[in-house]
């Protein structure tokens, strides 16, 4: 696979303006300005730097991340919990079953506690109101670690994945495959920000919402990239550099599986659709993966994967959220 770039030179390449973002929450990507995205990610190449070349960096002795999980995860648990760790700081785990948020106690009401004692907020929700009225009553910043409308830090993670590999975030064929979920609305956003080229395949009614692609388009307004949707999945793939792709049931549709194993299986990435697109294409994931279903094992475990790198990535991304909205 061609481009492989060291972290230092994609620290270079990503290098902008440094934007304040002490006290802001991350709620959605579509919240923040192409300089604020740049400052993430320049910040999570340099962490990253850092990390590799065994620099400590102990930002946050004293502070205190707590995780609400209103559904399972393994990748974005354990990365800010080992993320506040390298930091010198410390994460709780809220299990959702012993917490009970909304039913023991109101969403407002555990924002006005944990603010009282915790120096920042992330939480993974069924329903995206749920972060939103967290941030809304917290005194701290609140990040948001998925929600039924999008999962920002998975594609600020995925973002630096593409600059390592490929050196450049614009002026490349970016193609999601699959369902319109949060993660598509989450790329899509900083897709309209960035002026990426973005094309996503999938099927129709299951395609992003008009309102996300006019926001996104939106935002685009004066760059060379463009978001298409489309619904064969060949011609979103054709000639890309990067296709990405999710579960076919996000946590939470488990209801919609009979119907969703119906319609989708022509969007599944394999050896045949990879083909059409650019040779040193890297293909992307942001796990977990259903091997068979929208992702086969020929191309999950390829030359050209990238998924694994995105799972570290995210530890890195996180770090940088976490240091810029804590001011250090
Ligand atoms: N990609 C991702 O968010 O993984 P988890 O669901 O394991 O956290
Ligand atoms: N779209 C998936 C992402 C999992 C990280 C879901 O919401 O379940």
């Amino acid at each position: 696979m061609a481009g492989n770039f060291s972290t230092f030179e994609s620290a270079r390449l990503s290098r902008a303006p440094a934007a304040d973002l002490r006290g802001r929450d991350l709620i959605s990507i579509a919240d923040f300005t192409a300089a604020e995205l740049r400052t993430i990610l320049h910040r999570a190449h340099s962490l990253k730097a850092e990390r590799t070349a065994g620099v400590p960096h102990r930002l946050l002795e004293g502070k205190t991340l707590a995780m609400i999980f209103e559904k399972p995860s393994l990748r974005t648990r354990c990365t800010f919990e080992t993320g506040m760790t390298q930091f010198g700081g410390h994460a709780i785990d809220l299990a959702q079953n012993h917490m009970q948020m909304g039913t023991r106690e109101s969403v407002p009401d555990v924002a006005r506690n944990l603010d009282r004692w915790v120096d920042v907020i992330m939480a993974r929700v069924f329903a995206h109101q749920t972060v939103v009225d967290l941030a809304a009553y917290a005194r701290v910043p609140v990040i948001n670690g998925l929600s039924d409308h999008s999962h920002p830090c998975q594609i600020l993670a995925d973002l630096q994945t593409i600059e390592e590999h490929r050196g450049r975030l614009t002026t490349l064929k970016v193609a999601y495959v699959g369902d319109g979920n949060n993660v598509t609305t989450s790329l899509i956003y900083a897709a309209g920000i960035l002026g990426m080229d973005l094309h996503v395949g999938a099927p129709a009614g299951y395609q992003p919402t008009a309102d996300v692609l006019d926001r996104a388009r939106a935002q685009a307004t004066g760059s060379d990239g463009e978001i298409v949707v489309h619904a064969d999945p060949v011609a979103a793939v054709d000639g890309a550099d990067v296709i990405y792709t999710d579960a076919w049931v996000s946590m939470g549709q488990e209801a919609e599986s009979a119907e969703r194993m119906r319609v989708f299986p022509p969007f599944q990435v394999n050896g045949a659709l990879l083909a059409h697109a650019q040779p040193d294409a890297i293909v992307m994931h942001c796990l977990p993966a259903h091997r068979g279903l929208e992702i086969t094992d020929e191309v999950m475990d390829g030359p050209q994967s990238v998924v694994f790198d995105q799972a570290e990535n995210r530890l890195h991304a996180q770090k940088a959220i976490l240091a810029l909205l804590l001011g250090v």
